[in-house]
């Protein structure tokens, strides 16, 4: 079963570690792995604004490096309403895990909505094999 709440916590907690002097919009995440780790990731803002990384591909690549491959959830915590993953987000996240279920929230933990990752990308492009043989 997954603990949404302590999800939702984490990310609400790592929102708070945003680097995010150009935008002043910080975003937290955190990423349930299958065998139950969870990584954590804020966004990571630059000068050259282009090179800033979001929150949730943190979280992933943190994960990837850390030789976690299949994921179950991934919370997001920003701004005053569910927080959706931008595009660029849903594309790294789904070369991983196409069914991961989507907690979007705001900066509080509070509004919530749930959405998986193949509802919020549609006719996704994906690798050919499933993570799990990969
Ligand atoms: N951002 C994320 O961290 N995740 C998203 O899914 C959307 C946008 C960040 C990038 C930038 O630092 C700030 O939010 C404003 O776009």
């Amino acid at each position: 079963m997954i603990d949404e709440a302590r999800l939702i916590e984490l990310a609400v907690e790592a929102r708070k570690r945003a680097y995010c002097p150009y935008s002043n919009f910080p975003v937290g995440a955190a990423l349930l792995a299958k065998d139950g780790r969870i990584f954590t990731g804020c966004n990571v803002e630059n000068a050259s604004f282009g090179l800033t990384v979001c929150a949730e591909r943190v979280a992933l690549l943190k994960a990837v490096s850390e030789g976690a491959r299949e994921f179950v959830a991934i919370a997001i915590a920003c701004g005053e309403g569910p927080c959706p993953p931008c595009g660029a987000c849903r594309q790294v996240l789904y070369e991983f895990a196409p069914e991961l279920l989507v907690i979007m929230t705001d900066g509080e933990g509070k509004a919530v909505r749930r959405g998986t990752l193949s509802a919020l990308l549609p006719l996704a492009f994906g690798p050919p094999q499933p993570p799990g043989n990969r």
